[in-house]
């Protein structure tokens, strides 16, 4: 059991962020992993890139906001891309309401003190999901919006064959969406790339929807448990207080859930979840643009090809979230300031 190599495909927002920091310090050394290894299906993370989409931000704020959280975490060594501007058919939409005008408001991050590559998303990510030892077939999580892996998937059709996994946080399958009255926000920003990624064939994919990402709130207890003292911890702090006021205007809720590093946990420990195999298509029309209409009881008679999260044991994803937060609140830069 070593580490699992992971790309990260994110758009930067709030959650997102707290995904970079589980992805950049989930290594097989946590006690998490180590906790679970006895069942021999927990795995470490190599977080081997990272590329930004427009979705909850313009991808310029995205891409900033993935440069200043690496900073943050001293993981600078991550390379950066740049990926997608817009969807591909559909006008770009964002989502300030909720992560505000930066796409990561709230707390003064420090600036980042390099640039994103110069490569374009794709061709970075199609280099270096299809290079290393084919035995060790690397994970693809996205968490945001899918136009940079249907592009991909389009321009490298061999990737998907090449992967282990896409695990996306995004879709819902019991029918109640969050920014569409049916559809999640991720795949409602492109449902043409969520179309072309469903249908892509893959070997895994695996879908963290809204009703397991709504289970993992970000309560009082939490907050004070695991982001008080160091300027770290303060600054996700700040962080968490922007997105649960945010969730409370928009949403109504008490406390924000946590989405995005739910995926990035599946990853690492995946029998941590209670999943189901069924057939899931996306609405590409008006109305309901984004659904993930999900066939729960097999009626359409097609394959199912998605596995579906339906259940995540919430106090070992938290627990695993404050190891890689101490980790990362280690070496933090801000702290030493
Ligand atoms: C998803 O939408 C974004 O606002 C979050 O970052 C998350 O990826 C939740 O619907
Ligand atoms: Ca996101």
């Amino acid at each position: 059991m070593g580490k699992k190599r992971v790309w990260l495909d994110c758009d930067p927002g709030h959650d997102d962020a707290m995904a970079i920091i589980l992805a950049a310090y989930g290594n097989p050394d946590i006690p998490s992993i180590n906790r679970f290894r006895e069942y021999g299906d927990s795995r470490g993370i190599d977080l081997i890139g990272v590329s930004t989409v427009c979705g909850n931000q313009t991808v310029e704020k995205t891409t900033d906001n993935a440069l200043r959280m690496l900073n943050l975490i001293d993981r600078n060594d991550v390379p950066v891309y740049r990926g997608a501007d817009k969807p591909l058919t559909r006008p770009k939409r964002n989502c300030p309401e909720i992560h505000g005008e930066s796409g990561l408001d709230g707390p003064d991050i420090p600036a980042a003190t390099r640039g994103a590559q110069p490569t374009p998303a794709v061709v970075a990510m199609a280099e270096a999901l299809l290079s290393g030892d084919p035995a060790d077939k690397p994970t693809l999580v996205a968490t945001g919006a899918l136009t940079n892996v249907a592009l991909l998937f389009s321009v490298y059709p061999e990737v998907i064959h090449r992967l282990d996994e896409l695990v996306i946080m995004g879709g819902a399958y019991q029918g109640l969406g969050n920014t569409g009255p049916t559809s999640e926000f991720n795949i409602q920003c492109d449902p043409e790339a969520a179309h072309i990624v469903f249908e892509a064939g893959l070997k895994s994919l695996v879908m963290v929807p809204l009703e397991v990402t709504h289970t993992v709130l970000v309560t009082p207890e939490i907050r004070n448990k695991y982001f008080k003292g160091s300027r770290f911890r303060i600054l996700l702090d700040e962080l968490m207080h922007f997105f649960e006021e945010s969730y409370k205007k928009v949403f109504g809720f008490d406390h924000p859930p946590l989405h995005d590093p739910v995926a990035v946990f599946y990853v690492m420990l995946p029998a941590m979840f209670k999943t189901k195999r069924m057939r899931v298509d996306i609405d590409c029309g008006q109305l309901c643009a984004g659904t993930t209409v999900c066939d729960h009881y097999g009626m359409s008679g097609k394959e199912p090809n998605v596995t579906v999260c339906t259940k995540v044991d919430v106090d070992t994803f938290w627990k695993t979230m404050a190891e890689t937060v101490a980790e990362a609140d280690k070496v933090s830069p801000i702290n030493s300031k």
